[in-house]
């Protein structure tokens, strides 16, 4: 059934791959000041904030992430309480070359790897992992093609509740979030909170 489910999934998925043209990363400079705040001035991330590590996510799952929350297909659930700290951030960019030119800012910082927050059992959570890996990439990451952003050195605090966001509702369950959708019927196949903390703890040891 969980095979039967996928291979649709994978199906859709392919058949949408995403329109995507580069910003300006000189212009968005100037709009990431206000990012910074949140999410740190190399977009690195910051617990204390709930916001997540920005660097070395795919430029294109940025733009569409900050399409999204403009949009209200995202943080606009009104379980979805850091989502709903964003998303008025999101309208604050005025159309649809600020969200590229910001997005190519981001592009362009360094990357590096945050430390572990989550406490889980990586080996276990490895075998939770098989069924992310379709999408995701065996390595975590991310698949442009299947519509999957990079996982691979992340922010783990907000994998875990990106996760427990998807299973309950509070994200990918909007008429207009295609793709939220097609990772909330994953994100429910993880049985309970334990399973989110182990395969995030998995994704920690991908470098
Ligand atoms: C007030 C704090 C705050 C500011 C300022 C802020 N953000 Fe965020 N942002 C957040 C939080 C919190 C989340 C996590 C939402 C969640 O958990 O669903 C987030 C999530 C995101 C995401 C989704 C990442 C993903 O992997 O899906 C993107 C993209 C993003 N922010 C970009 C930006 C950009 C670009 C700016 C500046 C224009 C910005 N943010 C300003 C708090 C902030
Ligand atoms: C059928 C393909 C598919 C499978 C399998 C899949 N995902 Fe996803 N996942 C996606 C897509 C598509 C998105 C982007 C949703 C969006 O655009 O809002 C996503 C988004 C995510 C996000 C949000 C990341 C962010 O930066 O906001 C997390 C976390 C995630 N997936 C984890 C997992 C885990 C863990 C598994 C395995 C239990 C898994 N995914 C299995 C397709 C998949």
């Amino acid at each position: 059934m969980k095979k039967i489910l996928i291979s649709a999934l994978l199906i859709a998925a392919a058949s949408a791959a995403p329109a995507f043209a580069a910003g300006d990363a000189a212009a968005g400079k100037a709009l990431y000041g206000t990012c910074a705040a949140c999410h740190g001035a190399s977009a690195e991330g910051n617990k204390a904030m709930n916001a997540p590590k920005l660097a070395g996510q795919g430029e294109w799952y940025v733009v569409r992430q900050l399409g999204n929350f403009k949009g209200g297909i995202r943080g606009s659930s009104p379980n979805d309480t850091f989502g709903k700290t964003m998303a008025p951030m999101a309208m604050m960019l005025a159309d649809d070359a600020a969200m590229a030119n910001v997005a190519a800012y981001i592009a362009s910082l360094p990357v590096s790897h945050p430390a572990a927050t989550v406490q889980g059992d990586a080996a276990a959570g490895k075998t939770g992992y098989a069924m992310c890996s379709a999408c995701h990439g065996a390595d975590g990451k991310g698949n442009p093609a299947m519509n999957a952003p990079t996982l691979a050195g992340q922010s783990d605090f907000y994998l875990v509740t990106q996760l427990k966001n998807f299973k309950s509702g509070a994200r990918g369950a909007h008429a207009k979030d295609s793709y939220g959708m097609q990772m909330a019927s994953m994100a429910k196949m993880l049985a309970d909170d334990a399973a989110i903390n182990n395969v995030v703890a998995y994704i920690n040891t991908l470098k």
